[in-house]
């Protein structure tokens, strides 16, 4: 039976990642961890460790006396908090990586490694439009140079020592549970809960700035969906595109009027628009959909229902 540790479960991907994870391979199979702590229903539904993924001796102390399968390692600094501080941003998201891929190495119980990358590994000089898989890579920012990076040591990892590493380069995670923290893309959250709380929304990228978006159930169904993937069918272990829809904040923001017809999004770009607009405006996944069969379920309008209903629930609001 897998036993399986996530770090990074406390962020926007992991919290869900891990009830998911839970419903399919038992409660007492996923130990979620942290440096933090996580929402109730993540610590209190299974074995939880306040975990810091930079202390080697404490991570591999762990893997050992759990007899860890497979390690989804989600931690990481995103986009616009990276560009404050880009040295210690580096540190976190490379060493963070390296000691979690050295140590996987070492422990033999560990079979599989998960670990995201981004459209970020994308930039100026890559095709805008339906950016294949395998193109012009010159990111400009800290965070999509680590993940270039770490997207190379991932294939290093495969090829020189076997490790099964398996990636997914996200597009931007719509979600409710958790809001994310830092990105390029977190308009896209932020801006459903102001309409809800406020019925106005101060946009930091300007209205025509089109970005590949995927809402958070097929992002987490992709995810576990790789991770159970015939390793023979698999023809990348450094990271594969997904492609979500493409949306503009004016799109996205017309879509939300359909339901709150007085909701009013004002822009004021900040220093995030030159990254948003570094990445690509629409993703080819035909590699994903071909090797592992990646489907994705939701749209801008179904998932803007589901997130305008959850909101409300969680905001106690009508
Ligand atoms: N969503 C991330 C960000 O905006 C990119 O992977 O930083």
């Amino acid at each position: 039976m897998e036993r399986i540790l996530v770090i990074g479960a406390a962020g926007q991907i992991g919290s869900e990642l891990v009830l998911e994870l839970r419903k399919q391979y038992g409660n007492e199979h996923v130990f979620a961890s942290d440096i933090k702590p996580a929402s109730p229903d993540i610590m209190e539904g299974g074995p939880f460790q306040v975990l810091d993924v930079m202390d080697d001796k404490q991570l591999i102390h762990f893997i050992i006396r759990h007899r860890i399968t497979q390690i989804y390692h989600l931690a990481a600094v995103l986009s616009g908090n990276a560009e404050k501080l880009p040295i210690p941003a580096w540190h976190i998201n490379m060493n963070s990586l390296m000691n979690v891929l050295e140590i996987s190495r070492i422990c033999e119980d560990v079979k599989k490694v998960f670990w995201p990358s981004s459209i970020a590994v994308f930039g100026p000089s890559t095709p805008r439009q339906n950016t294949p898989q395998l193109t012009t890579m010159e990111p400009i920012t800290v965070y999509g140079i680590s993940k270039l990076a770490g997207e190379r040591w991932c294939d290093y990892y495969y090829n020189k020592y076997g490790l099964d590493v398996r990636s997914i380069r996200y597009p931007g995670l719509i979600s409710y549970k958790t809001e994310a923290g830092g990105g390029t893309t977190d308009y896209s959250v932020e801006i459903f809960y102001e309409a809800i709380r406020k019925g106005n929304y101060e946009c930091f990228l300007s209205e025509d700035t089109a970005l590949p978006m995927l809402f958070m159930p097929d992002a987490i169904r992709g995810t576990i969906e790789l991770m159970e993937a015939d390793h023979d069918k698999l023809s990348l272990h450094s990271s594969y595109n997904l492609g979500g829809f493409s949306i503009t904040p004016r799109e996205l923001s017309a879509e939300i009027k359909k339901h709150i017809p007085d909701f009013n999004v004002t822009y004021k770009p900040d220093f995030r628009q030159a990254i948003a607009d570094s990445w690509p405006q629409s993703i080819d996944d035909s590699i994903a959909r071909r090797d592992w069969g990646f489907k994705m379920k939701y749209g801008m309008e179904s998932m803007t229902k589901i997130m305008l209903d959850e909101i409300r629930k969680k905001l106690n609001t009508k």
